[in-house]
């Protein structure tokens, strides 16, 4: 098997920032409330006319400009994404499109918060066995689309951005390991109930605002923190490496206070851990893959470091993987 990192990372974030503020007018909420119970002081929202494919195709052209691969020369892209352009085509052949990479393989793949990961294990297993030379792998979400704006209980929450990474044969390092999980036992934690064929679009499900993001809170943040928390631990089994292995960990960005139990759990000092929730808020599949391009792009990962992707989303599913960069 072929040893397979990470040789160009890029993001796109829209330029229109919501903040607590602006919220305040929307629905009765305080910045106060949103910042103590999230850690989140803004998001982006897109503009108006602009999709998914949009942002993914930004962030796709950043991360392969980084690497001396040429769009043509992709033998393979996936998007992970839940708020696609549309039901079909996917957004993979649409931004396929748009760069021009006439060779390669593109599907999408629906793993919600976890999507990045589960996209970056995906693409590690084509290049790994030889089916492919490369791989772009995006998180682009436009939740803004799918958020209710009435609803003071997720609509402070959810963001609009998108993230990408080239991934190719390493020489050494690389991916050490990946690790990923699921339980549709627990699908009506957090789902979207309308738009597909259980509730088709009708002035119905319009009417009951099927067409929105429904969650339970409260049930997700216990098992956000446990879930994580035991992927971290499992993912770096894997390596053959113990917590104090890790130089930099990117997680998921539901909320500040998620992320900061699971690093008690896991006796993880906040200094190893990336943040962006404060500035963009959860972004899905997008959070990790912007959190991963920013803390590149800082130098807060540096080559040679142990870098550790942790996610948990809807599904619910979740994902682990750790990074010799
Ligand atoms: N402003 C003010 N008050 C609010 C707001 C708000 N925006 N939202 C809720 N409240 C109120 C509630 O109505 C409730 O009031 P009540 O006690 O009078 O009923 C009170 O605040 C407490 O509500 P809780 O739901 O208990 O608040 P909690 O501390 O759990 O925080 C939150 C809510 C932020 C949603 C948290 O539960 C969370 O982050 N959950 C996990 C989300 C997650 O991980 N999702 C999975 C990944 S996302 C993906 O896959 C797309």
């Amino acid at each position: 098997m072929k040893k397979v990192g990470i040789i160009g990372v890029g993001e796109y974030l829209p330029k229109k920032v919501l903040t607590n503020a602006d919220l305040e007018k929307m629905v009765d909420t305080s910045d106060e409330w949103i910042t103590t119970r999230t850690g989140i002081k803004q998001r982006r929202m897109v503009g108006r006319g602009e999709a998914t494919s949009d942002l993914a195709i930004k962030a796709a052209k950043r991360a392969i400009a980084e690497t001396s691969i040429k769009p043509e020369e992709l033998d393979l892209i996936i998007v992970a994404t839940i708020t696609p352009d549309m039901a079909f085509p996917s957004v993979a052949c649409l931004l396929q499109n748009a760069l021009h990479a006439k060779h390669a393989i593109s599907f999408d793949i629906s793993a919600a918060c976890a999507g990045f990961v589960y996209a970056i294990a995906v693409a590690q297993q084509f290049i790994a066995r030889g089916g492919c030379r490369n791989a772009l792998v995006v998180g682009a979400e436009v939740l803004s689309s799918i958020t209710d704006w009435k609803d003071r209980n997720t609509c402070v929450l959810f963001g609009d951005g998108a993230g990408a990474a080239v991934l190719a044969e390493a020489k050494s390092g690389g991916i050490l390991s990946t690790y990923l999980g699921s339980d549709g036992s627990k699908a009506d934690l957090l789902r979207l109930p309308g738009g597909g064929s259980r509730h088709p679009a009708t002035q119905a499900t319009i009417k009951k605002r099927l067409h929105f993001i429904k969650m339970q809170g409260n049930e997700l943040f216990k098992l956000a923190v446990t879930t994580m928390a035991n992927a971290a631990q499992q993912a770096l089994k894997r390596a053959g490496m113990e917590c104090k292995d890790i130089d930099m960990v990117i997680p998921h960005q539901a909320n500040m206070r998620i992320i900061l139990a699971m690093a008690k759990k896991l006796g993880l000092a906040k200094e190893k851990i990336y943040f962006n929730i404060a500035k963009y808020g959860n972004m899905s599949s997008a959070s990790t893959a912007t959190a991963l391009c920013e803390a590149v792009k800082e130098g807060r990962i540096k080559k040679g470091d142990v870098v550790l992707l942790d996610a948990f989303g809807s599904g619910l599913v979740w994902g682990a993987c750790v990074i010799r960069w």
